[in-house]
């Protein structure tokens, strides 16, 4: 292949890269890498470097690389009819498809698929529809959103404002108002050692009961989670948790937004995080999985309950003023088509379910008894590994001396790619849900030599 060897330079000049500091990246002091291929859990770049991809990009591309039956079968569509919009009833085989597979998919109490292109536009839509539908319900005040310290819900002017992490808000302008910020269900880190696990649920629920009697249940329109907590940490909810939420939320009529952008189509080893955990969504958020990646989709799911009232809505408005050009478009529709055949062909739900536990033991084996891991969590396919200065006192590493950041480099020296997740020193795991038991082996192996490597 022809090597264009100004890359690295046009690539420093020209290119706003997401996510990173932009002043050490445009003055070369920053890495960069030039992905140029991939293969089931791995990644090739430009230098001729094979890496193990443990966290599947963006915890994204769930059936692995490389796979032609997505490819082609976007190919295909792109040849057959490469767009048209779904605005005023229109549609395409694919799209009608792709809805109807998801419903066939989610809990029994969804109605309808609105499709977007991120997880973070699909949120912004949530929170449109349940401002509206309050509006339908002649309930105008009764508008703000809660959502969870380190809740991760995108990055625009709305789902940034959800999103729980201080790095995503400062110098922004947000959070907005109509936003405001409970507990995060992170045991580990509870306010007081002595804090039972089934305490600390019930201190959650009565945090959040405080925070709707301080505002007013009036004004309270909807609560946002995600079922095991993400880039906050990956974090699953304490036992009890989600049961608990539920119980405050319908008491004081408050709307349930279940983000499954992580956890949808497989993660967990289930299908849907809110089958997995009893959640009673009355919209889901469905991105990333939902294509593995090969095209950029996303969708917000309509429970019946919400549905009715849009209904009711468009009857006494005319038609929903909502839409993006490339809303359901074909291609994205047909990558998620093929992309949930192959799901279920290659039984990769269930293997998430085994090969994730596999790969939480291995890490537990390898590290569970080190003096600088505090804890080793994790659900289905996603593990977490939080590095501490002292695990008797529960004692964090400061952050400036970017303990989880060394361990990813030294990982990544062994040809694994995990995450620092951005709070705390947590090295993220979230491989392709495809992972064999000797790739979880290698995982495990990159990862315990990385630790003794930077902390002993
Ligand atoms: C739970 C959750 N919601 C929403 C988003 C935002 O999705 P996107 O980056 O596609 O806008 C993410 C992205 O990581 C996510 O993890």
């Amino acid at each position: 292949m022809l090597r264009n060897d100004q890359l690295e330079a046009w690539d420093r000049e020209n290119f706003f890269h997401p996510s990173t500091h932009l002043a050490q990246f445009a003055r070369g002091e920053l890495p960069q890498r030039v992905v140029t291929g991939g293969s089931g859990v791995f990644i090739e770049d430009r230098e001729g470097n094979r890496l193990l991809d443990a966290f599947a990009g963006l915890y994204c591309v769930n059936v692995g690389y490389g796979r032609t039956e997505i490819s082609e079968a976007i190919a295909a569509q792109a040849r057959e009819l490469a767009y048209y919009h779904s605005y005023v009833g229109h549609g395409t085989e694919a799209s009608i498809t792709l809805a109807k597979m998801i419903l066939d998919r989610a809990p029994a109490n969804m109605s309808k698929v609105y499709f977007g292109l991120g997880g973070s536009d699909a949120n912004e839509t949530n929170v449109k529809l349940v401002w509206y539908y309050n509006n339908i319900l002649g309930r105008p005040e009764k508008k703000k959103i809660i959502s969870r310290w380190r809740g991760y819900h995108g990055s625009g002017l709305m789902t940034g404002s959800l999103t729980g992490l201080a790095g995503f808000q400062k110098k922004f302008d947000l959070p907005l108002d109509r936003v405001v910020h409970t507990e995060a269900p992170y045991y580990y880190r509870r306010p007081n050692d002595a804090m039972t696990e089934a305490e600390f649920t019930a201190y959650c629920a009565a945090e959040l009961e405080k925070l709707i009697e301080a505002e007013g249940p009036d004004t309270i329109a909807a609560f946002i989670g995600e079922p095991v907590l993400g880039t906050g940490g990956i974090v699953p909810p304490p036992a009890g948790y989600w049961e608990a939420i539920q119980k405050v939320l319908k008491k004081h009529d408050i709307l349930l937004i279940a983000d499954e952008v992580v956890t949808g189509f497989g993660r967990l080893g289930s299908m849907f995080g809110s089958d997995h955990y009893g959640l009673e969504a009355d919209v889901i958020t469905i991105a990333k999985g939902l294509t593995s990646a090969y095209a950029p989709l996303s969708g917000s799911i309509v429970s019946d309950k919400v549905w009715k009232v849009l209904e009711q809505g468009t009857d006494e408005n005319g038609p929903i003023g909502h839409g993006w050009t490339y809303s359901a478009h074909p291609i994205g529709a047909a990558a998620g088509v093929a992309n949930l055949d192959l799901i279920d062909k290659l039984g990769l739900v269930e293997n998430a379910g085994t090969v994730g536990t596999y790969l939480r033991k291995g890490m537990t084996d390898a590290l569970g008894s080190h003096a600088n891991v505090g804890e080793i969590r994790g659900e289905g396919m996603l593990c977490a590994v939080e590095l501490v200065a002292d695990r008797d006192s529960r004692t964090f590493f400061e952050a400036d001396k970017k303990v989880g950041p060394q361990v990813v480099a030294a990982m990544l020296k062994r040809g694994v790619i995990s995450r620092a997740m951005p709070e705390g020193d947590i090295l993220g795991f979230a491989p392709p849900l495809c992972l064999t038991e000797a790739e979880a082996d290698r995982v495990v192996a990159a990862t315990a030599e990385a630790v003794k490597e930077v902390l002993g």
